[in-house]
């Protein structure tokens, strides 16, 4: 019998004109806006490995990369989704990453179709068959039109020992 954890992330940001959009490691296609932040502004991976984080109560993402340190300015959110990857590591070297399912909110654009390359591109970073990679996609009917929010949770196997 495995030792099942579960980890749930969440993060937000602004949008304005002429920057990237980018979800997942993804440049979404003819994004007309893209997120305001002091890293690339990844919500989908930074939600990620917040959930990742959790799951083993390692704390969060601003702990381990303080949105005060210059050396994060413009920051791959790859590179944090693989220090998460390396914390739990050391912190539980047997446990397995089962599964993530995610949710973006996001008015405009339409994200599903590029459905199929952000979720491929999110099994390769976490080293998960796409099957175990589940996406959704949702508008805020208007409520956030100048927000991007993703919400992640993933769950872990690990030998009881
Ligand atoms: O938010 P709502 O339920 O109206 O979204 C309808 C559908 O539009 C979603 O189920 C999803 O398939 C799609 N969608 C999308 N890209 C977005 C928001 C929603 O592809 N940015
Ligand atoms: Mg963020």
């Amino acid at each position: 019998m495995d030792d099942l954890r579960i980890g749930f992330g969440e993060d937000a940001h602004r949008l304005a004109p002429g920057r990237p959009l980018t979800l997942g490691g993804v440049v979404v296609p003819g994004a007309e806006r893209g997120a305001i932040a002091h890293s690339d502004g990844d919500a989908l991976l930074h939600a990620v490995a917040d959930a990742l984080l959790s799951a083993w109560a390692l704390g969060d993402i601003g702990q381990h990369f303080p949105d005060t340190d210059a050396a994060h300015a413009g920051l791959d959110s790859r590179a944090i989704v693989a220090r998460a990857r390396t914390l739990i590591a050391e912190r539980a070297p047997d446990a397995r990453l089962a599964q993530v399912s995610a949710v973006v909110t996001l008015d405009r654009p339409k994200l599903g179709p590029h459905r199929s390359t952000v979720a491929a591109t999110l099994a390769g970073l976490l080293d998960l068959p796409v099957d175990r990679v589940g996406l959704t996609f949702k508008t805020s009917e208007g409520l956030a039109p100048d927000h991007v929010q993703a919400r992640a949770t993933v769950l872990w196997r690990a030998p009881v020992g």
